[in-house]
């Protein structure tokens, strides 16, 4: 029978993790299993799918970097340009993974699947979720209904949005959410069942999609707004080049009424300063003084997506004006 051939990228987590012994499913390395050793330990994959791997890296995610995703991004370009190649499965770790997804959701050339999975218990631990997440991931990387649904991230039986998606647990299995909208779908057993899209422009659509990206970027930094801080973080930011600063402010954006002049100058002096909000769910609704003030609003993206679209927005040097556009519509 034929079957459908899908490149598995490897980059480490906890689903390459390994921990001492079978029970402990806390205190481990992230990143220590080749993705060949594996799915070699998942043999039912074969009876699925032709698979191809490669190992792109095998680190914890929280040493994940902007060079890493950019490699990633080229590597899958590349493949899905391949005709034989139907989909993408990358491996990575819980920890950054949305990040990735969302940046390879701007990035990717290609309306062929592209789906991130991780897992919340090394491989070594009993009940490990990543074996059940691997078949539900290439599952979903073969299915047609995949086509044209932006990346994807599959985790414990659900499919999210790259763009929605967010880690809202430590430990669970359940740690994924997107608490807003809920998930795209969910994996049944062989069945592959969508019940929503994402609306935001992705892959072929982005403004990002066709661009020749380079190893440097702007540096952007991210402000995490507590009550009774000091502030002195943007101006050290600023001191020190931040060309963008994300803003993860209280509620619906707001600031401390001593903050909102910092914000002003720093616009007026070539910093581009999106504000986003810490707390989970909802949107910031860009006030008057904001508009005024050439603030930009980051609107239901969270503070680290914020921050990898703002990225991309000034590294291919975007004015005020489009990057709002860019935040309104991506
Ligand atoms: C990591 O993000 O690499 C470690 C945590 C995990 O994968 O769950």
């Amino acid at each position: 029978m034929y079957k459908k051939k899908i490149m598995l990228l490897g980059t480490g987590g906890t689903i390459a993790g390994k921990a001492v012994n079978s029970v402990e499913t806390a205190m481990y390395e992230a990143g220590q299993i080749n993705i060949k050793d594996l799915i070699r330990e998942i043999p039912v994959l074969e009876s699925i799918a032709q698979i191809e791997c490669e190992q792109v890296c095998n680190i914890d995610s929280a040493d994940i970097t902007l060079e890493i995703m950019v490699e990633l991004r080229n590597k899958i370009n590349k493949y899905l340009s391949r005709e034989d190649i139907k989909g993408i499965v990358v491996a990575h770790g819980t920890d950054t993974l949305e990040e990735t997804a969302y940046f390879l959701n701007l990035t990717i050339t290609s309306s062929k699947p592209v789906v991130l999975v991780g897992a919340m218990r090394p491989a070594t631990a009993f009940s490990a979720d990543g074996i059940m997440n691997m078949i539900n991931a290439i599952y979903v990387a073969i299915s047609e209904h995949s086509i044209n649904k932006g990346v994807l991230v599959v985790m414990n039986d659900r499919i999210y949005a790259a763009r929605e998606v967010s880690k809202t647990h430590t430990t669970g299995l359940d740690a994924f959410t997107s608490l807003e909208l809920g998930s795209l779908g969910n994996v049944n057993g062989e069945g592959v069942n969508f019940y929503q899209q994402s609306l935001r422009k992705h892959t072929l659509e982005s403004c990002f999609s066709k661009i020749d990206l380079k190893n440097s970027f702007p540096i952007v930094d991210v402000v995490y707004c507590v009550a009774g801080m000091s502030y002195r973080t943007i101006e050290l930011f600023i001191k020190n080049g931040s060309q963008g600063i994300v803003i993860a402010g209280f509620g619906n954006g707001n600031i401390n009424s001593k903050f909102k002049e910092k914000l002003k100058n720093a616009v007026k002096t070539g910093t581009v300063i999106v504000m986003s909000s810490r707390v989970a769910s909802g949107e910031i609704v860009a006030g008057q003084a904001a508009k005024e003030t050439g603030i930009i609003c980051a609107g239901n993206l969270n503070p680290q997506k914020a921050r990898i679209l703002l990225i991309l927005a000034l590294a291919t040097n975007k004015n005020l004006n489009e990057i709002q556009e860019i935040f309104a519509t991506h």
